[in-house]
């Protein structure tokens, strides 16, 4: 896109009401989604992100371009959950503002966040390094 094309982003760490539509279609556009999901689910589809720490969207004007939210103490340990952006909008630096947005809420805290191998270079370039730690899970039943 040439540069007097280039849309302006503008980001937003206060709501954490996303519509779910948007949301939804975004997580779609990721591959997140079977698109099995009921009335129900689809109608509290912005739940975990209501109920997290911190939520950074990004919007083209009233289009929702890309989002991630966190779990966190803020004071030791925060956990980074959904970061995704549009694919229409990636190779911008959308997620990388998004998740610089997060570390300056809480920039003292330890950083995790589970990933893929093929995004974990996403992340060590913005300064994350592997965790050695064993980790444990007992899975999510919406999994
Ligand atoms: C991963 C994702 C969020 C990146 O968003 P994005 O807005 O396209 O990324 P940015 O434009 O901020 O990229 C920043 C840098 O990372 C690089 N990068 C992008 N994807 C990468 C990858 N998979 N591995 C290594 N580097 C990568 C870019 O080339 C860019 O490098 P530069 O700063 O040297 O130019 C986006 O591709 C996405 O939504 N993917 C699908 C969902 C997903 O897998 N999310 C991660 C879940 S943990």
């Amino acid at each position: 896109m040439s540069a007097s094309k280039k849309r302006v982003i503008r980001y937003d760490d206060k709501i954490k009401y996303l519509p779910c539509d948007q949301l939804y279609n975004l997580f779609k556009l990721a591959g997140w989604t079977e698109g099995s999901e009921t009335d129900e689910m689809l109608k509290n589809f912005n739940v975990p992100f209501i109920n997290s720490t911190l939520v950074v969207s990004a919007w083209d004007n009233e289009r929702l371009v890309g989002v991630v939210r966190v779990l966190s103490d803020k004071v030791i340990r925060s956990v980074i959950y959904d970061l995704v952006v549009d694919p229409e909008y990636q190779g911008q630096g959308i997620g990388k503002e998004l998740v610089k947005r997060c570390i300056r809420h809480y920039p003292y805290t330890e950083w995790l966040v589970q990933t893929t191998e093929n995004i974990a270079g996403y992340y060590e370039k913005m300064g994350f390094k592997r965790y050695k730690d064993v980790v444990l899970s007992i899975p999510s039943k919406w999994q």
